[in-house]
Order: structure tokens, then C-alpha cells, then sequence
């Protein structure tokens, strides 16, 4: 915690001076050592890490796996870019490659997620001819122009920033809870569906769609989960008109949510799917992975960058990705988030402010209301900072900041979720 005294204090003064304020940081406290499910300050406190950095070290900090592959790699080859392939790299695609689903066989590494989601608009523009994209209300696809224009989650995101890449067109996200049906999820997906058709007879002819690009689960935009038949709709409309299905799994992959990833629920299969955070337990790196067929047509050259794939990003990522399937982390988050929803959920029934418990997995979103079941962003403000005041870190999202979000490591024991758990009952209190 920050005292006048605190050499966080310091840190953060100096900060200031020299560090671009765009950057939000959600605690004032300065990280020096990560652990499992903690992390440490700079004055030696420590907090359960509910964040794990916005969903990036499913395997927890610092997994000593991942650490000593990082060691061996970097004492062996740091860089080189494309004047020469690299085994790691060739590797890292072979194991991303065996963890896609269906006939994604063809892996491009990128070193952020916003830079694996223009990788992959890219890639359907080309393949299609076609200009226009259709996103979906609520979603967040990252921070570069192309991603700010297909980011709806919030205004503040974009605010300002037109012109931004054109021809890009919003349906409705199923989001059943503040929907105008929400005792009928079914009337929620139909309504996607027929806003959809307003955009093809109206704004855009589907002739002219290159892609559908959407999150399986809304992240930013409030850990929604749609029904189970919105994905298989999109898809079948996708082939319809032979257009690309763009599934962002940036958030939602590596184990997050039960399952390798999250349309592994459902048996959905995207023409181009992004992953990013979880691949590495934090060192950056992503991938846009896609069909041979597809990426043989795009020439050598057309794509490109010079630190996507780095040799010690990629040896963190086939350490990371092993632990995950060695130490069953996608069961245990299912398991788990299992057993944190149900006691939420039971948490929920004498909290009226809590509006809904949702998520897949220990991807857990808390929704809260004010009286009149309006969206809360001064209840999700005072859980955020109670939860500080019991040194623990949690992240808010949702279109107006009404969600708490969870995204613990999948390693976190029992007994730290049992915590987690006992402080939220604490600061949810009324
Ligand atoms: C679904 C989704 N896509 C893309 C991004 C952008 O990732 P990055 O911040 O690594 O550019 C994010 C980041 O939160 C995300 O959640």
C-alpha cells in the first residue's frame, strides 16, 4: 500500500516526470516479483493476482518452467527476425498448429494481440477481394486504427481518433442480460440475426463483406457469454456468402475458459483465429492462424514484421503451452470456475446490486446494478478498491465499467481462490 514514505511512492513520483500518462495503471503500486498467484512490491507487500496482467500468465507468475526455458533460449539466440528461420519459431507453429481446431493448420507469430487482429483482417481482405468487415457491439479488438475501428466496447477508446479505417459495420452483440429479452436467449440471438440482415439490405452487400470479426466471449466489453447457437449461426451465414469468420481468442484462449479455447464449447470453426495474451505466460507474443489454402495465396512479403516470433517469446511459449496441457490447467479452470460461479452466484442472491454472475471457466464476470438495475460503475469502483485495500488485484470492464472481472491463473490453488472468494463476499457487502 502507498504511504508518504513508500519507495512506491517514489516510483511512482518519478513516473510522472518521465513516463506518458496515456498509460492507465489500475493500482498504485509498483510490481517487483511475481510468484504462482502473487505478486510483490517494491516495499515487499504482497497481493493475490486476480489479473494475471489482463489475462496473460494463465500459468501463473514466473512458472519455473516457463522461467528456465526463457534462461536457456536467451543464452542461445535472441533475435534474428526473418533473414533466417529459426526452430523455435518452427516449433512454436507445430504446437499451435496441434492445439487449433479443425483445418487451421497455417500460423503467422505477431507480438501483440492488436497486431495478430490486423494480421488477420488483413489476410481475409485479401483472400476475399473484399473491403467491408461486420464487428459486434461491445467488442475490443485492440488499439491500432484498424482495431480502434473495430472496437466498440467504449467511446473513450477511439474518441477522436477519425478518421479510422472505413466499411466496417456493427451488429448487435447477443447480450441476453440487458436485452429486452433476457428470459429468452433464443429472441436475443434472432434479434443479431435480423439486425445483420438490416445491415446487408441496407448498409452493405454481403458481396462486399471480407469478414466477420468476433469475440467468443466479450472481454472488455463485459465477460458476456452469448448463447451457444450464436456462434454456429454466424458460421453457417459466413459460408453463405463466402465470407470469412474472424474469431478473437485473444482473451479468451489458452485454457482460459475450460477448454483450449473457448469455441471448443461449441465446435465452432473460424476461417482465422487470433490468440495472443495466454500464449506465453508474458512475454509478448501472438498468432493468427489460418488455412494453408488461404495463406498459400497470399505472397511471401505481403506480411511481415521484425519481432514477431522472437526465439525466446517462442521458447516461453512452448513451455507455457506445455504446462498447460501437462498440468490439465484448461480441466482445472473449468473445475474451478465451476465451483467460484456457483458460490458467486449464491453470493449474489442477498446482494440486489449484483445484477448477474457469468463467464466460462475462470473467465468470471460480476455484474452490477445501481436501484434501479441500471449499470453500476460505483459499486464495481468500490469492489475494485476494496479488494486493493485487501491486497488483492482485480480488473473492471463492461461498456460502462459495471463488471468486476476475474481472470486468475489456472494454477491458483484452493485455498487462494477460497480467499478471493471470502474477500469479494466482504466488499460486496452493502
Ligand atoms: C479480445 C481482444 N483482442 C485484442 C486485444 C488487443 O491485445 P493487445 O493489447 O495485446 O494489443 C485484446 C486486449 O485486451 C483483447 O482482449
Amino acid at each position: 500500500m502507498v504511504t508518504t514514505k513508500s519507495k512506491n511512492k517514489e516510483f511512482i513520483d518519478r513516473d510522472k516526470h518521465c513516463v506518458n500518462q496515456v498509460l492507465s495503471r489500475l493500482a498504485p503500486i509498483v510490481a517487483e516479483r511475481g510468484e504462482g498467484s502473487y505478486l510483490y512490491d517494491v516495499d515487499g507487500n504482497k497481493y493475490l493476482d486476480m489479473t494475471t496482467g489482463i489475462g496473460v500468465t494463465n500459468v501463473g507468475h514466473c512458472h519455473p518452467r516457463v522461467v528456465e526455458a526463457i534462461r536457456e533460449q536467451a543464452s542461445q539466440l535472441i533475435h534474428t527476425s526473418v533473414t533466417t528461420y529459426h526452430r523455435k519459431y518452427i516449433e512454436t507453429a507445430e504446437k499451435i498448429k496441434s492445439l487449433s481446431p479443425g483445418k487451421l493448420d497455417s500460423v503467422f507469430l505477431a507480438n501483440s494481440g492488436a497486431e495478430c487482429v490486423e494480421g488477420a483482417v488483413k489476410l481475409a481482405k485479401y483472400v476475399t477481394n473484399r473491403p467491408g468487415m461486420i464487428n459486434f457491439l461491445g467488442s475490443f479488438h485492440g488499439r491500432t486504427h484498424m482495431c480502434m475501428a473495430l472496437t466498440t466496447s467504449k467511446l473513450y477508446y477511439k474518441d477522436m481518433m477519425e478518421p479510422l479505417p472505413p466499411a466496417i459495420y456493427t451488429a448487435p452483440f447477443p447480450y441476453v442480460f440487458r436485452s429486452n429479452t433476457p428470459d429468452n436467449p433464443e429472441a436475443v440471438v434472432d434479434e443479431t440475426f435480423r439486425q445483420i440482415d438490416v445491415l446487408f439490405n441496407q448498409f452493405i452487400s454481403p458481396k462486399q463483406v471480407a469478414a466477420f470479426v468476433v469475440e467468443p466471449i466479450l472481454g472488455e466489453g463485459g465477460y458476456v457469454v452469448p448463447p451457444d447457437s450464436f456462434l454456429p449461426r454466424l458460421r453457417k451465414l459466413a459460408d453463405q456468402h463466402g465470407i470469412m469468420l474472424i474469431i478473437d481468442e485473444v482473451q479468451s484462449g489458452f485454457g482460459r475458459t475450460g477448454k483450449m479455447w473457448a469455441i471448443d464449447h461449441i465446435g465452432v470453426e473460424p476461417d482465422i483465429l487470433t490468440m495472443a495474451k495466454g500464449i506465453a505466460a508474458g512475454m509478448p507474443l501472438a498468432a493468427f492462424v489460418s488455412r494453408k489454402e488461404l495463406t498459400d495465396t497470399w505472397p511471401a512479403g505481403r506480411h511481415g514484421t521484425t519481432f514477431g516470433g522472437n526465439p525466446v517469446a517462442c521458447a516461453a511459449a512452448l513451455a507455457s503451452m506445455q504446462v498447460i496441457e501437462e498440468e490439465k490447467l484448461a480441466e482445472r479452470a473449468e473445475k474451478l470456475g465451476n465451483e467460484m460461479m456457483t458460490r458467486l452466484k449464491k453470493l449474489a442472491e442477498d446482494r440486489p446490486h449484483i445484477g448477474e454472475v457469468r463467464g466460462r471457466g475462470l473467465m468470471i464476470g460480476i455484474e452490477f446494478c445501481d436501484k434501479d438495475g441500471k449499470p453500476s460503475k460505483e459499486w464495481v469502483d468500490k469492489v475494485v478498491k476494496g479488494c486493493l485495500e485487501h491486497n488483492m488485484l482485480v480488473l473492471s470492464c463492461g461498456q460502462a465499467g459495471q463488471v468486476v472481472r476475474l481472470i486468475p491463473p489456472l494454477t491458483i490453488s484452493d485455498s487462494e481462490a477460497e480467499k478471493a472468494l471470502e474477500i469479494l463476499e466482504i466488499v460486496t457487502r452493502a
